[in-house]
């Protein structure tokens, strides 16, 4: 039998009441698209882990950003691949001048003057061995000279164009380094720092790694990535990540991941949040759709949905192309 108390019906039953009971919806701008940018500058490759993604050459970005632009796509986060095989012990590509990203910021920021153009700092698809950051002579990572190429890449990315930094690779104290010299080069007032604090090793970038050619040749990333069950461990580097200056604090995987999310917002009340829809998310919704098993649209707002609800304010998504035309604002 119900009683006044247990009525919860009413205040939703009414599309408009049902806004009324969420946070304020995510609109466009809240949106990151991950493009993967070849070095083959004509390139138009399909990538067979993510389906409807390419990596893409710098002399064809247009066809794909043109389309997406006029629909209201304000960001995107670049990760360059380099298919020459041309890798390195320090991962010369992420940065060359003539490089896939640098190339692309440059180009972005030419073509379309109001994208938020980010760039994902890491240097596993630009090493031999597929690791994140330089190692010792035993394979295990040599954190010092790791943090000082990192940021050597991400003052470049800052110096060709690039709004946003945002670090992947999990190297001790990178944010306050790069932090540093951003300030040091006279970037800081006019580059982001968004962190990958909470980023978990996980299998659902399973997918990414086959797009961005970025697998670790021996080992996994167990030492560097967090544990996935470890909440203590995210909790403090999301902590510290916002005392070494991030501006904003980001979370990845997202979907497992929420309450991490909802940690990072407690702890850092008053910056945006971020989380990662990663690679296998998207493979796991796609392909579920795909099956007929679960309705894709409808899978995908509902995921953007909670992400909101868990506190994110921004969404890093391979699902920004269909947002755009799904979203309204
Ligand atoms: C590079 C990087 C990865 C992702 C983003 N940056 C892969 C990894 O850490 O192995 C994953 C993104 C995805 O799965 O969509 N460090
Ligand atoms: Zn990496």
């Amino acid at each position: 039998m119900s009683t006044i108390s247990s009525i919860l019906h009413s205040g939703y039953h009414h599309p408009v009441q049902r806004t009324w009971q969420c946070q304020p919806s995510l609109t466009k701008t809240g949106l990151i698209y991950p493009i993967f940018v070849s070095d083959i500058d004509h390139a138009k490759e399909a990538i067979s882990s993510l389906p409807g993604q390419y990596r893409w050459g710098v002399r064809r970005l247009q066809e794909l950003l043109d389309p997406l632009v006029a629909k209201g796509l304000a960001s995107v986060m670049i990760f360059g691949v380099p298919t020459n095989g041309n890798k390195d012990a320090v991962g010369t590509l992420a940065d060359h001048p003539e490089g896939p990203v640098i190339q692309a910021i440059q180009f972005l920021r030419q073509k379309y003057p109001d994208l938020h153009v980010s760039c994902d700092v890491c240097l596993c698809a630009y090493t031999v061995h597929g690791h994140c950051g330089i190692l010792h002579d035993d394979g295990t990572l040599n954190n010092h000279q790791s943090t000082a190429r990192l940021t050597e890449v991400a003052l470049n990315y800052a110096r060709a164009g690039a709004h946003m930094v945002a670090p992947s690779d999990m190297m001790d104290g990178r944010i306050g380094a790069i932090k540093q010299g951003l300030l040091d080069e006279g970037f800081a007032h006019r580059v982001f720092l968004m962190s990958y604090s909470a980023k978990f090793a996980s299998a659902f970038y399973g997918p990414f790694r086959e797009a961005a050619q970025s697998s670790p040749t021996f080992g996994d990333r167990k030492c560097y990535q967090l544990p996935p069950g470890a909440r203590g461990l995210a909790r403090r580097a999301i902590l510290r990540d916002m005392q070494e200056g991030a501006d904003a604090i980001m979370v990845k995987p997202g979907m497992p991941y929420l309450d991490i999310v909802r940690d990072a917002k407690e702890l850092c009340p008053d910056r945006p949040i971020a989380i990662y829809q990663v690679s296998g998310e998207f493979a796991m919704l796609y392909h579920a759709g795909e099956q007929g098993v679960m309705d894709l649209k409808t899978s995908v707002l509902e995921s953007l949905a909670c992400f909101q609800r868990a506190g994110a304010t921004v969404v890093i998504t391979y699902f920004t192309p269909e947002l755009l035309d799904w979203m309204e604002h």
